[in-house]
């Protein structure tokens, strides 16, 4: 089904990319310049020309057409990412006097003022010129690693007094993403697909991992720490608090493999310490489901060390799972809307625990003040029910 549907995709997609080709194949630049494959993009009224060399370099002409002397133009590989961050760009604006400046910029945040820097791989030459209307960059690319197939990233925005401003939000401005092909030619139409089952999988990791690491597991932990306090659900608590860790483990590794896949497909440094803290979490996070079956017997000597372990590695578990949450957000959605949700839930998680800590103190002072008053301490108290000492 998945198969013919991609086949299906694929042909569609092919279709779009020769007609696009069909249609802007027989410009003529002002150099006379003939390159091989051209493609019309599928947003802000631009095309891609060039040629690809057998040394793995690439001579491309990038024009956007109807470019007005007060807009800068960008075209850009994405080696290692897709969008706009770690775009490699190269930028083009018309000086006052009417030249066009041609330079290139590594893009590295939201906030860049498209600020000339060098890029990942070597730009032997670039040149810009304004024709017709037509603003057009010519550049030779050293392409890295051997590597022809990139995601690729292209933009207009407005200059005001000589500065670079931020382009608009328009669907247009948004969807200037894709993939190009340097040997095949093959594009896809704004590369749309492949960022939008991405973007899919990127937000089932999302939500997957919050989900269990980042709720159901403090919750379980809390489970276990104060039912047990409170005498509510003795010893039901622990079943609770077992069923809930187990199942978020369960739905924690299915976060987890869809992370190691999408990892595959990305690095940088943001991205590796996310997945290193993502595989510690994975082999404590199974510790604790297997030492459950290690467990010693309640009154075993060895119990007491086995509380002991078992609570500090879950311990660390919920920190570190807090911390990769937010590491993975930050990856997930630069817009900051998810991160600042889950701040919300940890929060109100932080206000219940501080609340039940309190409780469970007030409880465990009064108890101990009965059992002194009456010398008569039932010997059921808390800390005694074969789950271990409390507090
Ligand atoms: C290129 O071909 C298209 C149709 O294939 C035509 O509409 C367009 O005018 C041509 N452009 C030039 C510059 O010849
Ligand atoms: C690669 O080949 C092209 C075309 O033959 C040539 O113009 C260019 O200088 C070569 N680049 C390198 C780095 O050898
Ligand atoms: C892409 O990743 C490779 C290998 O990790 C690295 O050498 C290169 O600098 C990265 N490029 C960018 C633009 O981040
Ligand atoms: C607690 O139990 C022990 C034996 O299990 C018994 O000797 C002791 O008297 C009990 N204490 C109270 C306060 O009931």
């Amino acid at each position: 089904m998945g198969k013919i549907f991609n086949m299906f995709l694929y042909i569609f997609i092919s279709s779009f990319a020769l007609s696009y080709a069909q249609s802007c194949n027989n410009y003529t630049f002002s150099t006379n310049q003939i390159y091989a494959t051209c493609v019309s993009l599928p947003v802000l009224n631009s095309h891609l020309h060039w040629n690809y060399h057998s040394n793995g370099t690439v001579d491309v002409a990038f024009r956007h057409t109807g470019s007005t002397a007060s807009q800068w133009v960008a075209w850009a590989l994405n080696v290692n990412g897709s969008g706009m961050i770690g775009a490699q760009a190269i930028v083009a604006v018309t000086s006052p006097s009417g030249a066009v400046r041609v330079y290139t910029s590594a893009v590295n945040n939201y906030g860049t003022g498209l600020e000339e820097s060098s890029l990942s791989f070597g730009v032997p030459r670039m040149i810009a010129e304004r024709v017709n209307g037509d603003l057009v960059v010519y550049a030779s690319l050293v392409l890295p690693n051997g590597r022809t197939r990139f995601n690729h990233v292209w933009q207009v925005g407005p200059v005001n007094n000589g500065v670079l401003s931020m382009h608009s939000m328009s669907p247009d401005n948004r969807n200037s993403v894709g993939e190009v092909d340097f040997i095949t030619g093959q594009m896809r139409a704004g590369g749309r697909s492949g960022d939008v089952s991405r973007q899919r999988r990127r937000n089932a990791h999302g939500v997957l991992n919050v989900v269990s690491w980042g709720v159901l597991m403090p919750i379980g932990a809390m489970s276990a720490r104060y039912l047990k306090a409170f005498n509510v659900a003795n010893p039901a608590w622990f079943y609770i608090h077992a069923a809930t860790q187990t199942s978020a483990y369960i739905v924690g590794v299915s976060g987890w493999a869809t992370g190691l896949k999408l990892g595959s497909e990305s690095s940088g440094i943001k991205h590796n310490a996310h997945r290193n803290i993502g595989i510690i979490l994975f082999a404590l996070g199974t510790l604790q489901v297997f030492a459950l079956l290690l467990r010693p017997k309640p009154d075993h000597k060895y119990r007491f060390y086995w509380n002991i372990y078992h609570r500090s590695i879950g311990y660390c578990v919920i920190i570190l799972s807090i911390v990769n949450m937010y590491r993975g957000l930050d990856i997930l959605d630069p817009e900051k809307k998810w991160k600042n949700a889950y701040t919300g839930i940890i929060i109100s998680l932080g206000v219940i625990t501080l609340l039940c800590e309190a409780l469970k103190w007030f409880i465990v002072l009064k108890r101990k003040k009965e059992e002194k008053r009456t010398h008569a301490g039932t010997n059921g108290s808390i800390g005694d029910n074969g789950y271990g000492q409390s507090v």
